[in-house]
């Protein structure tokens, strides 16, 4: 108790079991499964791609989720500052403090994609979206211009709002809705997209595996997608395990969070891939795929507009509860460390953060997109850095911090028997090897 005292954690900073789980699926459910997830499987191969990422959820992402939990719940600190509760050494918490960054940078850029969503609801609802204009060129002129910024600056305020009113009183009770109205959006347009004509090629495409589309390459993308998916490597769990109750299970909460995270992307992907074939449209788009892809189907079915409509919602939903997790990391950290009020921390990371996600607003396709380094404009240049390089480190620490530092973390995952063994395996033996491979084979030097 005297520590929750010191970190200055009244019962209002303390989730309820459910407002837990709800919480994490929200942080864990965003972009990543609804959007990233769908591109980068038509991207690299279809189904094939999609088992190896079910793999890396499971013997990965799932291990790492649950030393996160753990670290946070033990040390009942900040990212930064639960590491150093638990090893009573500055450097650990130096490491920790790469998730308090990460998380920092990638809300900043997260919400500029958060912010293409309501656009993209308001213009569909109204039926702007679909007045016979190109796709591709609707999407060049919005993004090129500087209107993103203003829906951004709208997700950040609302996440800040949220935030502001507490773990209990904001984040939770927020998620708690947002999260079963999600499922009821999710599952109207599975119904829609399987029903459609021709829908089952786009099935075949998800969910049938050719392995020969694999590559070495594909395999380190599921890698790094089951990181960015289930939010690990940025203390996110971390911080969010420091308000979970000491008779919550973790071990449950892991699993649920794995199996909610997997349904929401494989059901995204029984969205997307049904409607983009059944119209002839090409899966492999990148990142246009949702906002340019889709856009041609929904403007071709009946009631298309409210279609449309409900699916950016869905996306600016999953994305707006996956950014009240990343702002909580800085706003704990910041109440922390400068002993600030809830309410000043918030205000005070929202605003620094939406200037510093102003140049990658203004980069995709806007006045900045010149500026390029390592051939990537600002937005990818960011997007790279954090998911392939900062990620990935971030999981290093927390697996190498459990399974060879920190008892007290290894222990609080209240696991026994074999199943202790397997995850304490995973850790110190599996996960540590490949996480350098990833990050090797990522900047370039395998
Ligand atoms: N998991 C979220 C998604 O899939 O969109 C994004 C995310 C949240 C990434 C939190 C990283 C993180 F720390």
């Amino acid at each position: 108790v005297s520590s929750d005292k010191a970190a200055g954690k009244g019962s209002g900073e303390r989730f309820s079991s459910l407002g837990f789980i709800m919480s994490a699926i929200g942080s864990a459910i965003g972009l990543g499964n609804l959007w990233k997830f769908p591109y980068i499987t038509g991207l690299y191969g279809g189904a094939a791609f999609v088992l190896i990422f079910i793999v890396c959820l499971l013997i990965v992402g799932m291990p790492v989720l649950l030393a996160e939990m753990a670290i946070g719940r033990a040390g009942r600190g900040n990212a930064s500052s639960s590491f150093r509760n638990l090893a009573s050494s500055g450097r650990w918490g130096f490491f920790g403090f790469i998730g308090v960054f990460g998380s920092f940078m990638i809300t900043s850029f997260y919400s500029v994609i958060a912010g293409w969503t309501l656009h993209y609801a308001l213009n569909s609802f109204t039926g702007k979206l679909y007045n016979g204009t190109d796709y591709n060129v609707q999407f060049e002129t919005f993004t090129s211009g500087y209107s993103p910024l203003g829906w951004q600056f709208l997700i950040l305020g609302l996440s800040a709002w949220v935030i502001a009113r507490g773990v209990s009183g904001g984040i939770e009770k927020f998620n708690k809705v947002l999260i079963p109205a999600l499922a009821v959006v999710l599952l109207i347009l599975m119904g829609r997209a399987m029903t459609l004509p021709g829908a089952g090629e786009g099935i075949d495409f998800f969910l049938m595996p050719d392995f020969s589309k694999l590559t070495g390459e594909s395999v380190l993308v599921a890698l790094g997608q089951a990181f960015f998916s289930m939010s690990v490597g940025m203390g996110v769990m971390i911080t969010y395990g420091s308000y979970v109750q000491k008779e919550q299970s973790l071990g449950r909460a892991t699993v649920a969070v794995t199996g909610g995270n997997l349904l929401y992307a494989i059901i995204a992907g029984l969205i997307v891939f049904p409607t983009t074939f059944s119209f002839g449209l090409e899966p492999a788009q990148g990142p246009g795929l949702v906002f340019v892809v889709l856009p041609a189907a929904f403007s071709a079915m009946p009631l298309g507009a409210a279609f449309g409509g409900l699916f950016f919602v869905l996306l600016a939903i999953a994305a707006f509860t996956s950014i009240l997790s990343l702002l909580e990391v800085p706003v704990a950290f910041a109440m922390d460390r400068w002993k600030w009020s809830r309410v000043k921390a918030t205000a005070w990371t929202a605003a620094v953060c939406f200037i510093v996600g102003v140049p990658s607003a203004l980069s995709v396709g806007g006045v900045l997109s010149g500026i390029t380094i390592f051939e990537k404009n600002i937005f990818d240049s960011l997007d790279f850095v954090t998911s392939n390089v900062l990620l990935p480190v971030g999981g290093l620490v927390v697996t190498l911090f459990i399974g060879y530092k920190s008892k007290r973390a290894m222990e609080e995952a209240g696991l026994n028997g074999p199943l202790l063994k397997i995850w304490v395996f995973l850790l110190r033996v599996i996960i540590p090897p490949m996480i350098v491979l990833i990050f090797l084979y990522s900047i370039g030097v395998i």
